[in-house]
């Protein structure tokens, strides 16, 4: 007879049932850590925003994932096979696939993707027209359901959609955020360590600005286990390395040739939301709204700033060399055009 729970456990060989059939060794974050009553929303089940279910999911800082999309059936089918691997990895957050916005209701944090990425050769900002018709139909129906949600919008035009969303919503521009710098900063660190032959855990970086032909990766403020990478590398390297950041998107779109990067940037939406969620004031490179930090005022753009429960906590100023103050102020202006240009499509 088999009975339930630890006083069941009997030997099979040398392994007791317990171990033979009880549950798998789980990954992760020990158990007492895991689940709340947060609540995560994910609007476009595509690439990026399947991988960032699933990193939430198995992260289990939330007890529910919402996944929404407007393909019949794509959320739901992706939400019922990562559920399928919850006895497997060992995490209890409820993966919710939906076509309705009626299940994202009370969302705490909302992580927008749907969208249209590009395809090669194409810019970014080929995607402006599309993608604000898409973010200003994704604000309208998501938005009153969770008015108290903390926004995290991924979809590109990054810094212009980020601009729409927080329009069409009418929250506080501190609850709607864009991820962008997290990515570029973890290319700009992956390249530096390739480079140097180190662990990019060893590399400190930042990259500023927009997530486009304007972005600063900012050489000043890198460090390789403490020291400046302009002792380690000379003028060239370090060129060709701020280079292939700013290029970080386009090279990976011209290798899948359909479709854009989504591991890494799923990891970087990821630990945002977990920032907002745990309300750690950790500080990210992030696109914030700016009220005259930097001298910029009045737009959204890529700075350091803490994430908590608010969305943004406070907006850092790190010391900047000249030339990346200028390219900074050159990216702010670049942005706002670009908005100004949005108003004119009534996007
Ligand atoms: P994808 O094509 O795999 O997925 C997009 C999904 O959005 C599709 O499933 C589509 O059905 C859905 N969608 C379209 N309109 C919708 C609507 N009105 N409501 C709900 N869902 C809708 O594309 P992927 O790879 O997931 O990329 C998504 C976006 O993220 C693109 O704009 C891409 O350029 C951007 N991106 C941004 C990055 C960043 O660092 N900010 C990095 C990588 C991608
Ligand atoms: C990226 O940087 C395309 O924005 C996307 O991978």
């Amino acid at each position: 007879m088999w009975g339930s729970g630890r006083t069941a456990a009997r030997a099979v060989g040398t392994v007791s049932v317990e171990e033979a059939l009880g549950p798998m060794p789980r990954s992760g974050t020990p158990r007492a850590e895991r689940g709340s009553d947060m609540k995560i929303t994910v609007i476009g089940a595509g690439k990026y925003g399947s991988t960032t279910v699933q990193r939430l999911a198995e992260m289990g800082i939330a007890s529910e994932v919402v996944m929404t999309d407007i393909i019949e059936g794509l959320p739901q089918g992706l939400a019922l096979d990562m559920m399928q691997s919850r006895s497997i990895e060992g995490f209890e957050t409820r993966i919710v696939g939906t076509n309705t916005y009626e299940d994202t209701a009370g969302t705490d944090v909302c992580i927008v993707t749907a969208g249209l990425p590009r395809k090669p050769g194409m810019s970014r900002m080929d995607l402006l027209d599309v993608n604000s018709k898409i973010i200003r139909d994704v604000a309208e129906r998501f938005c009153p359901g969770s008015p108290g949600a903390v926004v995290i919008v991924v979809t590109n035009p990054l810094d212009e959609m980020t601009h729409l969303f927080r329009e069409v919503s009418g929250f506080r521009h501190d609850r709607v955020i864009g991820q962008a710098g997290m990515l570029d900063t973890a290319r700009f660190k992956h390249f530096v360590g390739e480079e140097l032959g180190v662990s990019p855990i060893e590399v400190e970086a930042m990259t500023l600005g927009s997530h486009g032909d304007t972005m600063v990766p900012v050489p000043s403020l890198v460090r390789v286990s403490g020291k400046p990478l302009t002792e380690l590398a000379d003028a060239e390297t370090i060129e060709r390395v701020t280079k292939r950041t700013r290029d970080g998107g386009a090279e990976i779109v011209g290798l899948l040739k359909t479709g854009s990067a989504y591991y890494a940037p799923s990891s970087a939406a990821a630990a945002m939301a977990r920032a907002v969620l745990t309300d750690s004031k950790e500080m990210m490179p992030v696109c914030a709204w700016l009220t005259g930090q930097y001298g910029i005022d009045g737009v959204y753009l890529g700075v350091p700033a803490r994430l908590g429960r608010v969305g943004v906590a406070e907006v850092v100023e790190l010391p900047l060399a000249e030339s990346e103050l200028v390219a900074l102020r050159a990216a702010a202006e670049a942005v706002r055009s670009k908005c100004a240009d949005l108003g004119k499509l009534g996007g």
